[in-house]
C-alpha cells in the first residue's frame, strides 16, 4: 500500500490530466463526455462523481478489473517489484495443481487444433466453416469464441493428442477422448466445437454440437465435470461479457452457445447463457460480481416457462433484480437476431422487459382464469416469492404492485408477507442449534409512519459531525474572539472538540454505519492520534468505503480543490461550521426529548401516572434547547 502510487497505477487503466492538486479523467464505469473521475495522489484516494465509487488504490483495482482482494494485491506486488511470499505448497497441492495445469494445456492444445482442422483442413472448410457461415456468424465472431471442428474419424484428436505425449488420465478426464474396452476413440467426432472460457480466458471445457438431424444422437455433447470444469459454476460466454454486463448495469441470460454469440456479433455483448441447465446459485453470484440487474430473455414458445419461474427466486432470494424478456412467437434470441439489425433488437429488449414479479403474477392470474382457489394459491405463491427478497423497501414496492395487479388489499398481502417471512427465518435458522431468534423486521402497514420516520433520523446531522472531523482533522480554530485580556484566545482542534463534545454529552450516534465510524475513530485517536491513512487503508471495506465517501461528500468537482483552502485561510467559516454542526445535531436530539416527555405527560395523563415527574423534565428540557440556541445564534452572528 505504501509502496503503490494511486496516480501511476489508475494511470494504466484511465487517461489523467493534472487539475490543481488532484488529477481527473473519464470515469472508468460510464460513457461521460466531461471528466468527473478525481484522484488525489496527496490522500491516496480516488472519486467517481458519476456512478458514486471512491476508495483506494487496492479497492480500484477490484473494482476495475474485478480482482478479489488478494489478486489487487498481487498485481501492486508485482508493478512494484515487491516479491510476496505465499503459503508453501503441500505435495499434494502441487499435485492438484499439476493436474489442473495439465488440463488447462490439453484443452488449449485441442483448441487450436480444432480451429485449425475447421479453417485449414478440406473437411472442416467445407462442412463446418460453411456451417456456422450460413447461420449467419461472421468470421470475426467465429474466431473471437475460438468455434472449431472435430473430424468425422474415430480417432482423429485421439491420435495427435498421443503423439503429443498427454497422459491418458487426463486426456479422459477432459472428455474429449473417451475409452470403452481397450479403444480409445474422439469424443467429439463430427461435431462443431465451441469451447467455453473461464473468467480469464483459459478453456475450461467444450461443447460439441452435431451437424446431424438424427433425433437418436445427443445435439449437444458437453465437457464431464473435472478439476478445471465446474458446470454449475460457469456461464457460457461471461469472460467476452463481463465488461459489457458492468458498463451497462444488467445481465442478459439466454439459453443456448449460439443465442451468446449471435447477441455478441450484434454487439449485444452484455450476454451470457447457463447453457441449458437450471440456473445455479454460483452462476447467480457470478453475474453478481458485476451487476445486480439480470434479464432472462425466454423463446416464444412458452414451453418450459413455468418450470423455470422456481428457479427464478432464487435469483430475488441472492437480493438481484429480475426482469423477463418473452420473444416473439417461435423465436429464440439466435433466430431473432438474424432477423432485425442491432437497433431494432435493443429496442425490442428494452420496450419488453418486465418486471419479473408482475410477470409471474400476470402468467399465474391467467392460468387462475378467476377461479377464486387458483386465485388463492396464485396469491401465496407470490408472496412466497416477495418474501425472498432481502431488501425491506423493494418489498414494500412489490407489495403494492401486486395489490393494484390481483385486485387484493394490501394489507392482507402484508399479513401474508409477514407469516412468510416468520416462516422463512424459522428455517433458515433451525440449523444454527438456536432455540429463541428475535422475529424479523416486517414491514409495517402504514407508509406515513415510515415517511415521518425517515424525516426524524439524524443521519444528515451525524453524517456532517463526521465530515468535518475526518476532512479537518487536526484544522484549529477558537471560539473566543481575540480581546485585550485575553489576545490570543485558546484554540481548539476540530477533531477533538467535537469528539470531547459528543462523548461529554454520552451522546451515541443512531445511525449504524456512522456510529462504528465514531467509535472507530474515537479509539483510534485515543489510541495512537488520528491519521486518515489508517482508514483509508483500513481491510474493513464497510469502514473504509464510509470514510472514503464523507472525505469527498458532499463536494462536487468544483468544490474538490476549494475546500482544501477553506481549511487553511477560513477559520471562522470553519468555527461556524463545527458549532452549527454540534449544536443543530444537539437541539434536534433534544427536540425529540421533548416530544417523548410530552408523549409520556399524555399518556400519565390518561392513565394516572406521576405526572410531575415529566412536567419537570419538560421544563428542564425546554430551558437546555433554549440554551443551545443561544449558542446557535451567537456563532451564526459572530
Ligand atoms: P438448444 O436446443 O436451444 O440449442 O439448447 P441451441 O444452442 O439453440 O443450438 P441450435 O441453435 O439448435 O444450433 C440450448 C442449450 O442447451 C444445451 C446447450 O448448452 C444448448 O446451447 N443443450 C441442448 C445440451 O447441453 N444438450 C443438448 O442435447 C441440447
Ligand atoms: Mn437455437
Amino acid at each position: 500500500m505504501n509502496a503503490a502510487r494511486i496516480d501511476e497505477v489508475i494511470g494504466e487503466f484511465v487517461n489523467l490530466k493534472k487539475s490543481g492538486s488532484s488529477l481527473k479523467g473519464l470515469s472508468p464505469w460510464s460513457d461521460e463526455k466531461t471528466p468527473s473521475f478525481m484522484v488525489s495522489p496527496a490522500k491516496g484516494i480516488f472519486k467517481d462523481f458519476s456512478t458514486g465509487k471512491g476508495g483506494n488504490v487496492v479497492t480500484f483495482l477490484m473494482e476495475h478489473e474485478h480482482f478479489n482482494y488478494p489478486e489487487a494485491l498481487r498485481w501492486l506486488a508485482q508493478r512494484y517489484n515487491i516479491e510476496v511470499e505465499e503459503e508453501k505448497p503441500t505435495p499434494e497441492m502441487e499435485e492438484a495443481r499439476s493436474e489442473r495445469e495439465s488440463l488447462y494445456v490439453i484443452n488449449e492444445f485441442a483448441s487450436d487444433w480444432l480451429v485449425k482442422q475447421m479453417w485449414e483442413a478440406e473437411e472442416g472448410k467445407t462442412i463446418a466453416l460453411s456451417y456456422f457461415k450460413e447461420r449467419g456468424f461472421n468470421e470475426s465472431i467465429i474466431k473471437k469464441f475460438q468455434l472449431g471442428y472435430n473430424p468425422d474419424d474415430f480417432q482423429a484428436f485421439t491420435n495427435v493428442a498421443s503423439d503429443k505425449g498427454y497422459k491418458d488420465q487426463y486426456l479422459l478426464s477432459t472428455g474429449l477422448v473417451k475409452q470403452k474396452n481397450d479403444r480409445k476413440y474422439d469424443g467429439y467426432k463430427g461435431r462443431v466445437m465451441f469451447p467455453i472460457q473461464n473468467l480469464s480466458g483459459r478453456i475450461i471445457g467444450f461443447g460439441g454440437r452435431t451437424l446431424k438431424a438424427d433425433k437418436n444422437i445427443p445435439k449437444y455433447i458437453n465437457s464431464p465435470e473435472n478439476p478445471i470444469y465446474d458446470k454449475s459454476s460457469s456461464l457460457y460466454g461471461l469472460y467476452f461479457a463481463k465488461s459489457a454486463i458492468a458498463k451497462e448495469d444488467n445481465c442478459y441470460l439466454v439459453e443456448g452457445y449460439t443465442d451468446v454469440i449471435s447477441f455478441h456479433q450484434k454487439q449485444i455483448e452484455n450476454t451470457v447463457a447457463s447453457s441449458g441447465t437450471a440456473l445455479t446459485k454460483e452462476q447467480v453470484k457470478l453475474v453478481s460480481r458485476y451487476t445486480q440487474n439480470i434479464t432472462l430473455v425466454y423463446d416464444g414458445d412458452k414451453a418450459g416457462l413455468k418450470a423455470s419461474l422456481r428457479g427464478i427466486d432464487m435469483i430475488l432470494e441472492q437480493g438481484m433484480h429480475v426482469k423477463v424478456i418473452m420473444l416473439p412467437d417461435g423465436h429464440d434470441p439466435d433466430s431473432f437476431s438474424k432477423e432485425h439489425d442491432r437497433i431494432e433488437i435493443k429496442e425490442y429488449l428494452v420496450d419488453s422487459a418486465r418486471d419479473f414479479i408482475a410477470f409471474k403474477a400476470h402468467l399465474l392470474m391467467e392460468e387462475a382464469k378467476g377461479d377464486p382457489i387458483k386465485t388463492n394459491d396464485v396469491i401465496h405463491a407470490m408472496v412466497e416469492s416477495i418474501a425472498l427478497i432481502p431488501d425491506t423497501i423493494l418489498r414494500s414496492i412489490y407489495i403494492n404492485e401486486c395489490s393494484k395487479l390481483m385486485h387484493v388489499s394490501e394489507k392482507a398481502l402484508i399479513s401474508e408477507l409477514n407469516k412468510s417471512l416468520r416462516k422463512n427465518h424459522k428455517q433458515n435458522n433451525r440449523f444454527r442449534g438456536r432455540d429463541e431468534l428475535p422475529e424479523p423486521p416486517v414491514i409495517e402497514n402504514d407508509f406515513q409512519e415510515e415517511q415521518k420516520f425517515v424525516e426524524d433520523t439524524l443521519e444528515y446531522q451525524e453524517r456532517d459531525l463526521l465530515r468535518l472531523m475526518i476532512n479537518y482533522p487536526h484544522s484549529r480554530f477558537a471560539l473566543e474572539l481575540p480581546t485585550d485580556e485575553t489576545p490570543e484566545p485558546e484554540q481548539h482542534n476540530v477533531l477533538e472538540f467535537i469528539l470531547d463534545e459528543i462523548e461529554g454529552d454520552e451522546i451515541v450516534f443512531e445511525t449504524e454505519k456512522y456510529r462504528l465510524l465514531f467509535q472507530s475513530i474515537a479509539e483510534r485517536y485515543n489510541d495512537h492520534g488520528f491519521d486518515q491513512n489508517y482508514f483509508i487503508q483500513n481491510t474493513d471495506e464497510k469502514l473504509q468505503s464510509s470514510f472514503i465517501d464523507l472525505m469527498t461528500f458532499p463536494y462536487n468537482l468544483d468544490d474538490w480543490e476549494r475546500k482544501e483552502i477553506f481549511v487553511d485561510s477560513e477559520e471562522k467559516k470553519l468555527k461556524r461550521a463545527v458549532m452549527e454542526a454540534i449544536y443543530a445535531y444537539k437541539s434536534k436530539r433534544v427536540e425529540r426529548m421533548i416530544k417523548e416527555t410530552q408523549q409520556m405527560l399524555k399518556d400519565a395523563m390518561l392513565i394516572g401516572g406521576d405526572m410531575e415527574v415529566y412536567l419537570k423534565k419538560q421544563l428542564k428540557l425546554e430551558e437546555v434547547k433554549r440554551e443551545i440556541n443561544r449558542v446557535l445564534g451567537r456563532t451564526v452572528l459572530h
